[in-house]
This record gives C-alpha cells, sequence and structure tokens, in this order.
C-alpha cells in the first residue's frame, strides 16, 4: 500500500431505490392502524356522552373536570366552556391534550408517522419523499418534539389518575342503593388498559433518562443504576406497549361507550 486513496465513481442506477420487498407494508399498516385511532378517539372526544356505566369511567374523559360531567372526578369542577358557533365544549378536551400531547411527541411513534404518513422515509434505503433540506428537529415546529421529556410527568399523572379509575371500577351500585364490591368484565377491561399505559409510560426513553440514564458514575449511585436497569429492560418493549396502550385506550372506550348505550351488557363476575 502506497498510502493512495482509490474512488470509484458510484453505478448510475435509474430505479429510485433496490428494494424488491414489501416494504410499503409496514407504513401502510401504520397509517391505517394509527389514522384510525385518530379518527375514533376524536369522534368519541366530540360525543360528549356514553363515557360513564358505572361504575365505569372511560380513560378518554378521564379526569371529568367540567361542571357538565356526568361523573366529576373531584369534588370540584370547572366551568363549562361554551363557544359561539360550536355550543358546549366536551370535557374530553379539557384534558385529552395532556396523553395526546405525549404519544404525539414519543420518540418511537416519531418514527413510526415520520415513515407512514410523510413518507420520510417511507422505508430503509427507499428515498426520502420530502425533498426539502433535512433539518431535524432543530426548528419549529418540530423543535416543539423537545417537549416530550415534560410530557412524560403530565403521562405519570394520568396513570395515577386511571388507577384510581380502575379501582373505582370494582364498587358497583347496589340494589338497595350506596354500593357493593363486585367484579364486571369492564374492571378487568380497566385494568389490563392501565397494565397496558403504565407499561407504555414508564418503558419511555425519557423515563430511563429521568431514573438512571443522566447519572455519570452508576457505582456511586447503586439504587439508580438498579432501577435504570429494569427500566432498560422495559425500555427495549416499548414499541410493544405504544401499541398494545393504543388498543387498550380505544377498546375500554368503546366497551364502556356500547355498555352506556346499552348496546351490549357488562358480564358481571360476582
Ligand atoms: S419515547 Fe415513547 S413515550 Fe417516551
Amino acid at each position: 500500500m502506497n498510502g493512495t486513496v482509490v474512488t470509484r465513481a458510484r453505478p448510475p442506477i435509474a430505479a429510485p431505490h433496490l428494494r424488491r420487498d414489501t416494504w410499503w407494508g409496514l407504513p401502510l399498516v401504520v397509517v391505517l392502524v394509527l389514522g384510525s385511532f385518530i379518527v375514533y378517539s376524536t369522534w368519541a372526544a366530540f360525543q360528549n356522552a356514553h363515557y360513564y356505566a358505572a361504575p365505569y369511567l372511560s380513560p378518554f374523559y378521564s379526569p371529568c373536570i367540567a361542571k357538565s360531567c356526568v361523573h366529576p372526578t373531584f369534588g370540584w369542577a370547572l366551568p363549562d366552556v361554551q363557544l359561539p358557533w360550536f355550543g358546549l365544549v366536551s370535557p374530553a378536551f379539557l384534558i385529552l391534550w395532556g396523553p395526546g400531547l405525549f404519544r404525539l411527541t414519543c420518540y418511537y411513534y416519531r418514527k413510526a408517522y415520520y415513515r407512514s404518513f410523510w413518507l420520510s422515509p417511507p422505508a430503509c434505503a427507499v428515498p426520502d419523499a420530502q425533498r426539502r433540506g433535512y433539518t431535524g428537529e432543530t426548528r419549529f415546529p418540530l423543535l416543539l418534539q423537545n417537549l416530550h421529556r415534560y410530557a412524560w410527568y403530565v403521562a405519570v399523572i394520568f396513570i395515577v389518575l386511571l388507577t384510581w379509575d380502575a379501582l373505582l371500577a370494582f364498587r358497583f351500585p347496589a340494589a338497595g342503593g350506596g354500593t357493593e364490591l363486585g367484579l364486571g368484565l369492564g374492571t378487568l377491561v380497566m385494568w389490563v388498559n392501565v397494565i397496558f399505559l403504565a407499561g407504555y409510560t414508564f418503558s419511555c426513553h425519557s423515563c430511563r433518562h429521568v431514573c438512571g440514564g443522566h447519572v455519570d458514575v452508576f457505582s456511586k449511585a447503586p439504587t439508580r443504576y438498579r432501577l435504570w436497569r429494569v427500566i432498560s429492560r422495559l425500555n427495549e418493549q416499548h414499541p410493544m406497549y405504544a401499541w398494545l396502550s393504543l388498543f387498550s385506550v380505544g377498546l375500554t372506550d368503546l366497551y364502556i361507550r356500547l355498555v352506556s348505550m346499552g348496546v351490549i351488557r357488562d358480564l358481571r363476575i360476582f
């Protein structure tokens, strides 16, 4: 070797890419599933009805903090918001910004919707549909994705509130008035939802950072190190929890809605 660097011209390839597999399958599925969830959750939030079937409260309306709430979460309530030409604003919109911001800015979902909705890029080794220069998340509006680390704290509060709702789902109205302990299919549905949402929230990259990722010397912080190791293992499953919790939150609302509308009957186990 005499140190000479040999450079070869790139062979001229007319095709935009050389992939022959069904690379478009995953982006298409993401558009269908995520798109359906967005449409359903927006519709459900606008309904302002059938979100409570004693003792179940839909996660889309929890905490219910407006005066018009069928089942207020706290002993106080915010005044109802009336908009000209729109009328009464559904209480769902007072709270959905929290979990919505958390999911919208999630590192995993960013990858999913950048690829599937913006085709930027749609798959590995497939050209980007956006021809403008790549600026990453350094400029407005994508700069706002950095709010994710703060949205995580909001999401933790929602886990506490939804766990409380799931506990209340054991308290059924008694025949002679008052309440009695019970277990219905809805109780199980609400607990599965809380478990999946907690899995999603605590497997978050920001959670991993807060719990121990920012520590420089682990030997000086053994508890943080152990916590970081647990969260790191959970973090590997983050995409799975992202999808499971998306399904569970939508299906929990749907179950409670159908029970409230009288379309189905809640199966009472005891
Ligand atoms: S990275 Fe997905 S919720 Fe934080």
